[in-house]
């Protein structure tokens, strides 16, 4: 069964949630920065390998999902790193993880300029770079046995996350067809238009792309993201790493099944088969509790005092939670999975679930069966947690349709005065014409419709309905690529 997976960071937000998610992932697996197991260091290579194995079968984790492990035993990340400029990559390299990542992997463009905020500069600098790109990609998917797909990490506001990032998904299905492309998806701050005035219009074209070419978009965005720094982590004024870190617990959560496997969800595909009903609805709303930070950051822990299950379960419904600004409260659960992680009793899950239930605090959809799709996952023997219990919620909800619409309406009012359009005209896909940026409205228009769409109860008749008119229109389907 395949089940590794390659990270492709993109841009500035993606390699610096990258850094943090390999921090995570290290310490979760016993890994040092330099890549070797923390207490493999002395000894002849025999011993070495004895004493690997027995760990190995002790902790039953799959480094290997995430990691290879090279001729001399250290764990290297299966990771690509992507900029097109050189300050953040060249940090990492100078930073605690030198040694971590294969330098062969790290991508930056000659010309070193970055993309300017400019979702076109960014794409057309991946168009250039094709060949060099997916070499870097290809390489690195040889290089696995069993490959099931791409995480990408990326911010859809500046110009290489999202441009260069939006290229990259157009093209990963050609290049892999038949592999999973999932994106972890930073948004603007949503209540501070004055940060870089053109990131509706970036954000627009890439949603485009989250939409048609991606299999599954976890989104999080800045607001949320600072807001849950500032009141579980207690810190005043979040620094990136910070927020990052919170970034960096999704990920490791949203795949520890895959990596410390039990009995369910040990692939990225039942994962998104479970959450994921139609393709085009592929957009999910990450949600944790209880926050803290690593050992060793600054900052007190959350202030949690109770972690039961239900407790757990019951905090993931609250919108103060979530790494998206959404009113969850409105508008229904498509679907739900919670990944539980620590020393549970299974019978506490379906008690907790029953309860849940009988409050009737989910409010799902009417047009298919659903329930909370429940997930129980070890917690890494190599990190002490002050918190028995936590959780991980993925939400398909429809009311990620408002951050859409926001986006949609924070791009209306500068499209409709043909705001700071020079800078992309000066591309030359922009040269002739505008006709990406109506498509990309159009298509998130489209896209805000399904999830409004989706809390009516003759939801079907109406998917049907549109399916047929936009086959008569365009003689083809437009939709997300499905999980294959
Ligand atoms: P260019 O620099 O324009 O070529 O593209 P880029 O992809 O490097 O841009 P960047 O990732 O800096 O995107 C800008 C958006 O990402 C803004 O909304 C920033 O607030 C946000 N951002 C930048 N770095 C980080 C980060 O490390 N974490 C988080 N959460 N957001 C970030
Ligand atoms: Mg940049």
């Amino acid at each position: 069964m395949p089940r590794d997976l390659i990270t492709v960071q993109v841009g500035q937000c993606g390699n610096q949630v990258g850094t943090e998610f390999w921090k995570q992932l290290c310490a979760e697996h016993g890994i040092a920065p330099d890549g070797l197991l923390k207490r493999e260091r002395a000894g002849p290579a025999d011993a070495r390998l004895a004493h690997h194995q027995q760990q190995e079968r002790h902790v039953g984790d799959r480094k290997e999902v995430f990691f290879y492990q090279a001729d001399d035993d250290r764990y290297v990340p299966r990771a690509v790193l992507i900029d097109l400029e050189p300050r953040v990559i060249e940090a990492i390299q100078a930073g605690v993880q030198k040694g971590l990542y294969n330098s062969e992997n790290m991508f930056t463009a000659p010309s070193g300029g970055g993309a300017g905020n400019n979702w076109a500069s960014g794409y057309q600098q991946g168009q250039t770079h094709e060949d060099a790109l997916f070499d870097m990609l290809d390489r690195e998917a040889d290089n696995s046995e069993s490959l099931e797909g791409f995480l990408m990490t990326h911010s859809v506001a500046g110009g290489t996350g999202s441009g260069l990032g939006s290229f990259l998904l157009d093209r990963f299905h050609d290049h892999f067809p038949k592999k999973i492309v999932q994106t972890y998806s930073v948004f603007p701050n949503q209540s501070d238009m004055s940060d870089v005035v053109v990131q509706p219009y970036n954000t627009m074209l890439a949603l485009k792309r989250l939409t048609m070419n991606a299999d599954c978009v976890v989104v999080l965005d800045n607001t949320a993201l600072n807001r849950l720094a500032e009141e579980r982590l207690l810190v005043s004024q979040p620094t990136f790493p910070q927020v990052n870190s919170l970034v960096a617990t999704v990920m490791a959560a949203a795949t520890s099944t895959l990596r410390f496997p039990g009995n369910m969800y040990n692939d990225l595909t039942s994962l998104m088969a479970s959450l994921i009903p139609s393709p085009q609805s592929h957009f999910l709303i990450p949600g944790y509790t209880p926050l803290t930070l690593l050992e060793g950051d600054t900052a007190g822990l959350s202030q949690i005092r109770k972690t039961s299950v239900l407790e757990i379960m019951r905090r993931l419904l609250l919108s103060q939670n979530l790494m998206v600004t959404v009113p969850i409260k409105q508008g229904c659960y498509i679907s739900s999975l919670n990944i539980i992680q620590g020393d549970v009793d299974p019978a506490d899950i379906y008690k907790s679930l029953q309860r849940i239930r009988e409050r009737q605090a989910i409010n799902f959809i009417s047009w298919a069966p659903t329930s909370v799709h429940v997930a129980l996952s070890r917690k890494s023997p190599f990190l002490a947690s002050a918190n028995r219990v936590s959780g991980l919620m993925l939400a398909n909800h429809t009311s990620i349709s408002k951050l859409f619409t926001t986006t949609a309406n924070q791009y209306d009012k500068l499209r409709k005065r043909n705001a700071f359009l020079d800078s992309y005209k000066k591309q030359s896909m922009f040269a002739e014409n505008l006709d990406e940026f109506d498509s990309s409205r159009e298509v998130v228009g489209d896209l805000i419709e399904e999830y409004i769409a989706a809390e009516r109860d003759d939801y079907l008749e109406w998917a049907a309905r549109k399916t047929v008119s936009q086959i008569q229109s365009t003689g083809g389907l437009r939709t997300g690529t499905a999980v294959r």
